[in-house]
């Protein structure tokens, strides 16, 4: 753990334990999140403003750390709210008679206000379908054996892409959601429904591969959407990212494979070296997606220069007098993190104009680590690594030929040299710290490495510039038992997505894999996943308190702050996740075979059966603790 450079002046006192910590700031001057800026208005709504940002602590920074759970309860400290927005299933409609169903494992979130801090556009991700919970299909040999229908296709496509959902906080503090309302959308896994025009049900496609044979110049649908990021005009990047699991014909055990492509639906053929046909497939998933939602009739796009490889996030960076950039990474095990530099320059305040042809030219890296990228360790499990924890990189040009399927391009071009110093250990989120423009990156774990825990690195550019060629690292907070004592402070592992809130402290959510969570073994400790707090500077800098419990197999996604930061949205996705695979007991239709009950029941107190819901919650802090609010579902 090293001491950060403070993001302007923070002092830090302590009263009593440390796990009542108080800690004021001057928070950075902003210059890189959407909240900082002070768009224009658009559509009658007050876009980012830029008080939104400028106070000191915030309404989360004290709080009294929670012990770790295996409970089948979503849990925040005392002091706080937590209610679900909406739930997978819920419909709502936009103002044209349209009605739309919530999707299935929302991820990403994103917080867009209209007319100040209390009423906005929730954006989400939905990643991938729970076929199970959705109509009863498990990896079964026979079931493999019989294939899915096309009506259990056509439910699962229907669940999956991307919701707007229109939000208001009610008078009681309680977030609601708005319908119908004219921003209300859905884009689906095939199509993108709520746009007036017929063009409006395509993605258009941007930079150098738009017309490439296997791309074309529009796309219908989007999947895989993980993670994603802002843009400072005012819009969204999606991430496609494991799309190449949709075009994996059914496979006993294997319950990420689709069957899509053998259903009917050769789009989804991803056309990667992990089909032998791939020189003819499409290449339609995998890319960096942009909507605005803001506007309902506006036509998204997918940005080829981008690249095309598992997306997870993107965080950019502005400086003034700098070019545009992107910072990303590739979610899957011994791949890497990568850097888009713009041609054209960014223009604050604009919401429109050229800053919308930003991410269609420009200039692809990928970060080449020295000594190497992946820590390793000599026994699974072990906290302290084998290999280097800081060291140096360079920025190595990612070449027009290999946007298309760029890692495996880019492994074939260096060979042996890719694992030693391009591979890393999956980075999930990228962020970057506004007030140093450090760049934050959640390595969360790497088997081939005997990588159980994960690590937050961080990245330095020379002379902080967003342009250099070269860059420093270091790992910043390091996954694994802490040791400490106090409740709370066990530690994390297996980071994910982060977030920074006002003060430039990290928030961090967890994803242990349902398969080993709460299993005997090196991550017991943990229990189930959860929301980490990790102050980045003061006398408590990379201790990680824990702020939530997700519920029985749940992992957090897509933390974001409401612009004021008296709300946390969490994503909670894949609630009894284990129910899908093939040695499971459960039956469908038998709630009480389920694995989780929530939000509606409590599995481990045997408490109202109920269909598990990937859902958003909305966390918000009370003028004074109130019992039970702070947990779903309520107590009994
Ligand atoms: Fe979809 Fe990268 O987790
Ligand atoms: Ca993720
Ligand atoms: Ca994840």
């Amino acid at each position: 753990m090293q001491d950060l450079d403070a993001p302007g002046e923070l002092t830090g006192s302590l009263t009593g334990t440390t796990r009542r910590r108080f800690i004021r700031g001057v928070a950075a001057a902003g210059v890189s999140t959407v909240a900082s800026y002070g768009l224009a208005r658009a559509a009658g709504a007050d876009l980012f403003e830029a008080s939104a940002f400028a106070t000191g602590s915030t309404p989360f920074s004290e709080f009294t750390a929670i012990a770790a759970s295996a409970g089948d309860r979503l849990e925040a400290p005392e002091g706080f709210r937590a209610d679900v927005v909406i739930a997978w299933g819920d419909a709502f409609a936009d103002d044209r008679g349209n009605t739309f169903t919530y999707g299935f494992n929302n991820d990403f979130l994103a917080f867009f206000p209209l007319k100040g801090p209390n009423e906005g556009l929730l954006f989400v991700n939905h990643e991938y379908a729970g076929p199970f919970y959705q109509h009863g299909y498990k990896p079964t040999a026979e079931a493999v054996a019989a294939g899915k229908t096309a009506e259990q296709v056509e439910i699962e496509r229907a669940s999956v892409g991307n919701s707007i959902v229109h939000v208001k906080r009610d008078h009681e503090g309680v977030w609601k959601v708005v319908s119908p309302s004219r921003y209300n959308r859905r884009v689906y896994g095939g199509v993108v429904t709520n746009a007036p025009r017929a063009e409006g049900s395509l993605f258009a496609v941007t930079g150098p591969l738009a017309g490439h044979p296997r791309v074309g110049y529009e796309i219908a649908g989007s999947l895989g959407n993980c993670s994603g990021g802002t843009t400072p005009w005012g819009t969204v990047l999606s991430c496609e990212e494991n799309f190449d699991g949709y075009g994996l014909p059914l496979e006993e055990g294997n319950d990420s494979a689709s069957g899509w492509v053998e259903a009917g639906f050769p789009q989804y053929d991803p056309g990667t070296p992990y089909r032998e046909d791939s020189a003819n497939a499409y290449a339609w998933y995998g890319w960096v997606c942009e909507h605005d939602p803001y506007d309902p009739s506006s036509k998204p796009r997918k940005h080829t220069a981008l690249g095309r490889f598992r997306h997870e996030n993107t965080a950019f960076r502005h400086v003034p007098g700098k070019r545009f950039v992107l910072y990303m990474g590739d979610d899957k095990a011994n791949e890497g993190v990568y850097k888009f530099v713009s041609d054209g320059e960014f223009k604050p305040g604009v919401r429109g104009g050229t800053n919308k042809d930003l991410l269609a030219a420009g200039t692809l890296y990928i970060a080449r680590w020295e000594p190497g990228g992946r820590r390793e360790f000599a026994t699974a499990g072990d906290t302290t690594p084998i290999s280097a924890t800081s060291g140096t990189g360079t920025w190595v040009e990612v070449l027009g030929e290999e946007l298309i399927d760029t890692a495996t391009l880019l492994r074939e071009r260096f060979g042996d040299e890719y694992d030693a110093h391009f591979a890393t250990n999956r980075p999930e989120d990228v962020e970057v710290e506004e007030g140093t423009g450090h760049v934050y990156i959640a390595f969360t774990n790497n088997s081939s490495v005997k990588d159980v825990h994960g690590a937050i690195r961080r990245l330095v550019e020379d002379g902080n510039d967003p342009e250099a060629v070269s860059f420093a690292w270091e790992d910043f907070a390091e996954g694994g038992p802490s040791g400490r004592g106090e409740e709370g402070e066990q530690g994390f592992s297996c980071c994910d997505n982060l977030v920074f809130d006002a003060k430039g402290d990290l928030w961090v959510v967890t994803d242990i894999s349902s398969s080993t969570l709460n299993d005997e073994g090196p991550l017991q400790y943990h229990a189930n996943n959860a929301v980490f707090h990790i102050p980045t500077s003061g006398p408590n800098a990379g201790i990680a308190y824990r702020f939530a419990n997700m519920p029985s197999e749940a992992e957090g996604t897509g933390p974001y702050f409401t612009p004021d930061g008296h709300t946390l949205f969490v994503n909670v996705q894949h609630p009894g996740e284990i129910a899908n695979s093939d040695d499971s007991d459960s039956v469908f239709g038998q709630p009480e075979t389920y694995t989780s009950y929530w939000p509606d029941g409590d599995r481990s107190e045997s408490r109202n059966p109920s269909l598990p819901k990937p859902s958003t919650v909305a966390i918000t802090r009370l003028p004074k603790a109130e019992p039970g609010l702070n947990v779903i579902p309520r107590p009994a």
